[in-house]
């Protein structure tokens, strides 16, 4: 990108003003002895066009739209349509969630997004003893198709675009989704969403898992076959770094390890016979947004380069659509502070403009008291209107990838990609990533990292405002804090056996037993998982029939 010359002129002028450089800290030493990124890259005092001397801009640039889709996956971004402005929300009954979500949508949210309570997620009805004290807690409580048909009513589902945080019972709670739409005279073709389903994250860093490693991605692999000739606009999978940034990571191991898990998914696919120039066109992503602004946005940048450098060189993917990394971004909920919660609107605004100007598709700003409780209306408002102001007010959204060509964004951008390629593969050399998993590689980096920002933050060297400086006395302020009715377990439980009573339980019976046994055959379980869930099947008793045939999953590190 530079003349010979002109960078010889500059590196003379590096050494000029590096000796100017000492003069000053003589008096002014820096703040710091060394500056570096959470990946632990030094951060150099200044980036000059030596930094990006090799930048080719065809090859590592490109244009917005087009291979390797550095500036963007799409050719006019946000000047054609504005990141979907998805907020996660669910909590307490299926009516309450289904208040939350009309309110969002009425306040100018584009898209639903469905958080589920943690019996739901690992496959536990309401009146399991296993679920007690957590129905509704951390999202919604759905034992069945009844609770989702609550859920989505007065929502119409050809017009909206809903993602759904589930994992080992993606199936089962697709399969509701579909069935819902069918009620509402939607066609499967006019769907349009995202499940999560992204288990090998969950064996890394989240942990609703439920089965053993084989039989999951089989299931995966079962919805990705039927997604692909049902559903054409549905994602059939968030490949997530969210969590595995969340337990601690690096932003170079979020990348990693969120691409790492992508090959894994492929190969699968791919043994299983699926073309990925098809399914590779409705793979998703999922990422954090935490606080290091300028190294977030290289990681956005980053990501989607490396993938599609994987897809075309490693898996051999001519389709371009199928190379395209595709993500939602959720700003750190880990980065929230008990402490003077009003400060999170700033860190979410930070947050949510690196996410922007790394070219996110889709946005959930975390409301300022998730630390304290769940979001009240009142702050789930000021989260969307900070997406909205971002897009409407602050100008970024109206030129695409802005910060290209920045000495420091296309040099942080570089060091990411390249250090999240070693991670892939050391992962490689180590059998892929399920066995560096079973080996718990991924977990010891994650938990190392982890382990060095805590000390970083508990011995002052990283300073989080309100915490560890400019603390205040903070009287336990009377904040609204919105929590799950203590009632609401036992109301779900009386719903579930009602509905137990009034369904047709030879019916039920009949297609658990079809269920079983397309299990055993290794046959594509989701028209099985829909038979199921139509005729009342609950959560419970469709993921104990799976337990039965593949067993659960209790994690033991291979060394
Ligand atoms: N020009 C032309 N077309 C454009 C365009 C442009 N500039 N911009 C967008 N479009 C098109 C797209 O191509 C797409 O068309 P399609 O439906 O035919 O494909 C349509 O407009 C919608 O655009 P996107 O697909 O970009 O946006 P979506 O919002 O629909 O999808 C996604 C975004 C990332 C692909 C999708 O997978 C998604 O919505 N993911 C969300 C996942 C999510 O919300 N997860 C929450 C998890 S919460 C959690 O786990 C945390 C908890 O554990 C604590």
């Amino acid at each position: 990108m530079f003349e010979k010359e002109e960078l010889e002129r500059i590196e003379k002028g590096m050494e000029n003003y590096e000796s100017q450089v000492e003069k000053v800290k003589q008096k002014f030493p820096e703040r710091k002895e060394k500056f570096v990124s959470t990946s632990g890259y030094e951060i150099k005092r200044l980036y000059t066009p030596i930094d990006v001397s090799d930048l080719d801009y065809e090859k590592d640039l490109g244009f917005p739209g087009q291979f390797p889709f550095t500036r963007g996956v799409q050719p006019t971004m946000y000047r054609g349509r504005f990141w979907t402005m998805r907020q996660y929300a669910g909590f307490g009954t299926a009516e309450e969630s289904n208040k939350r979500y009309k309110y969002l949508l009425s306040q100018g949210q584009t898209g639903l997004s469905v958080a589920f309570d943690l019996p739901t997620q690992i496959g536990y009805d309401s009146d399991d003893p296993m679920a007690e004290g957590e129905v509704g807690k951390v999202g919604v409580a759905i034992d069945s198709l009844k609770d989702m048909e609550v859920l989505f009513d007065g929502i119409p589902l050809d017009k909206v675009s809903t993602s759904m945080t589930i994992n080992s019972t993606a199936a089962i709670l697709l399969a509701m989704y579909i069935v819902v739409a069918e009620k509402q005279g939607v066609p499967l073709e006019k769907l349009s969403g995202t499940i999560q389903n992204d288990i090998l994250k969950e064996y890394i860093a989240r942990g609703t898992y439920i089965f053993p490693p084989q039989p999951s991605m089989k299931i995966i692999t079962d919805i990705f076959e039927y997604c692909s000739k049902n559903m054409p606009r549905w994602n059939p999978i968030s490949i997530s770094g969210y969590h595995i940034r969340e337990a601690g990571s690096t932003a170079v191991q979020e990348v990693a390890f969120t691409l790492a898990d992508a090959i894994a998914y492929v190969e699968t696919a791919i043994k299983a016979g699926l073309d990925p120039n098809i399914f590779g066109q409705r793979l998703s992503f999922f990422f954090a947004a935490h606080n290091n602004f300028l190294e977030e946005i290289a990681k956005f940048r980053a990501a989607r380069r490396l993938w599609a450098k994987i897809m075309k060189y490693r898996f051999g993917v001519t389709n371009e659509k199928a190379m395209r990394l595709r993500f939602h971004t959720q700003t750190g909920g880990s980065t929230l502070t008990a402490q003077q919660p009003l400060n999170n609107i700033i860190r979410v605004t930070l947050q949510a403009l690196a996410a922007v100007l790394g070219g996110t598709q889709s946005l959930h700003t975390n409301s300022f008291d998730e630390a304290l409780g769940l979001p009240t209306e009142e702050s789930a408002m000021i989260a969307l209107r900070t997406q909205q102001i971002i897009a409407y007010e602050s100008g970024v959204a109206d030129t695409i990838d802005p910060l290209a060509g920045s000495y420091v964004i296309e040099s942080m951008t570089n060091e990411i990609e390249k250090g999240a390629e070693e991670y892939i593969n050391k992962i490689d050399s180590m059998g892929g990533m399920v066995r560096a998993i079973e080996m718990g590689y991924v977990q010891k980096e994650i938990h190392e990292s982890a382990y060095k920002m805590q000390l970083a933050v508990e011995n002052g060297e990283e300073i989080i405002v309100g915490v560890n400086k400019f603390k205040v006395n903070e009287e336990a302020q009377q904040r609204k804090i919105l929590k799950v009715d203590p009632q609401l377990e036992e109301k779900q439980k009386q719903e579930l056996k009602r509905l137990k009573k009034n369904r047709d339980n030879e019916k039920v019976k009949k297609a658990l037993k079809n269920l079983e046994n397309a299990a055993i055959n290794n046959d594509n379980l989701m028209p099985y998982i829909i038979e199921a869930v139509k005729v009342y099947a609950t959560v419970g008793e469709i993921s104990n029939v799976l337990r039965k045939v593949y067993g659960e999953y209790n994690e033991t590190i291979i060394i």
